[in-house]
């Protein structure tokens, strides 16, 4: 893994005075330029921003918007999924954007009801898109019971360069396994539920064990629980001078986790990637991972074929 420029990233006098009158007159800031957010290389060599920007449940109608102002953010790598039906929208504010698409890293992904015909899948999302290519295109969930899996995967390994790298959701270490066994490249990437109440270490070391690297989903705990009350966040959270989003995204980022939280709320966005210029100690990474608990928010992923 490479980190690139983390550390203190306030510009010259000139743009600090260009950010506070942008501030006064309340117009959009960028918190954390884009090549100040630290890299991940893959094991099929290529790179990923390790703090990017999810976009499960925002509305369609709203997409486009929520999307447009990540951007203005800073954020580079969008993750989003045939799923959301928000692919469009995500489309339509890269393209207006005028960012060049190789600046940017899209993620998206194919729901198990098309493993039977994933290139077709795979072109839909492609033209709701409206790119020639997706750096990132995973399977959705191993939907078990269906015994296809594999037989997408082939697919996916001859979809070539329209996309880049391929990996998985929410795959236990059997699936990885018998995906490694039956296939010919291994996944770039497994993305799974996990934040500090569910860290799912076998998943972990089963990835980890097989060159994949990590993508956390809900890595806020979706809000299902109040990261106030978790002692040791909050604590970290007045050591540094942080918020409690602040601090778990941190967390993540310090276990060499790929992240990228999900908000609507232009404020958050900016919150979210404000997290290069701190350091979880060793002691609070531990204590933060202490409160592993099981406490699953989403789905097993035996549970949706
Ligand atoms: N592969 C899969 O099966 C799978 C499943 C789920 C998610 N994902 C991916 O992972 C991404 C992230 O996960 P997620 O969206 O489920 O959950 P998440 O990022 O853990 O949490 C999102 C929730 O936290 C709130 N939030 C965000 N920033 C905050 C802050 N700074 N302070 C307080 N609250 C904050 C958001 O509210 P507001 O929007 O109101 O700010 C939203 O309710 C998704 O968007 C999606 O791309 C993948």
């Amino acid at each position: 893994m490479s980190i690139v420029g983390t550390g203190n990233f306030f510009g010259s006098p000139e743009e600090e005075r260009d950010r506070l009158v942008q501030a006064l007159q309340g117009g959009k800031r960028q918190t954390t330029k884009p090549a100040e957010i630290p890299t991940v290389r893959l094991n099929d060599g290529n790179k990923i921003p390790q703090l990017g920007f999810g976009v499960f449940k925002v509305d369609p109608a709203e997409t486009e918007r929520v999307v447009s102002e990540a951007l203005e953010a800073g954020y580079r790598h969008i993750d989003t999924a045939a799923f959301y039906n928000n692919e469009e929208g995500v489309g339509r504010a890269i393209a207006a954007s005028g960012i060049p698409r190789e600046e940017l890293f899209v993620t998206t992904k194919l729901w198990p009801t098309r493993f039977d015909d994933a290139e077709a899948g795979f072109n839909e999302s492609l033209e709701k898109l409206g790119m020639e290519y997706v750096d990132l295109f995973l399977l959705h969930w191993p939907a078990p019971r269906n015994n296809n899996f594999v037989q997408a995967w082939k697919v996916l390994e001859q979809l070539g360069e329209r996309a880049r790298s391929i990996g998985v959701c929410n795959f236990l270490p059997e699936h990885l396994r018998q995906l490694i066994d039956e296939t010919t490249i291994v996944p770039a990437v497994n993305q799974f539920e996990l934040h500090p109440a569910l860290q799912q270490r076998d998943i972990q070391e089963a990835s980890k064990a097989a060159g994949i690297a990590i993508e956390s989903w809900g890595p806020l705990g979706q809000g299902k629980y109040d990261l106030s009350k978790e002692a040791p966040i909050a604590a970290a959270a007045r050591s540094h001078g942080k918020t409690l989003a602040q601090v778990v995204i941190r967390w993540h980022l310090q276990h060499g986790f790929i992240v990228f939280p999900k908000t609507v709320n232009p404020e958050r966005m900016r919150e979210n990637l404000d997290v290069l210029d701190f350091e979880l100690t060793a002691e609070e990474m531990v204590a933060i991972d202490n409160l592993e608990r099981g406490a699953r928010g989403g789905s097993h992923p035996n549970d949706i074929n």
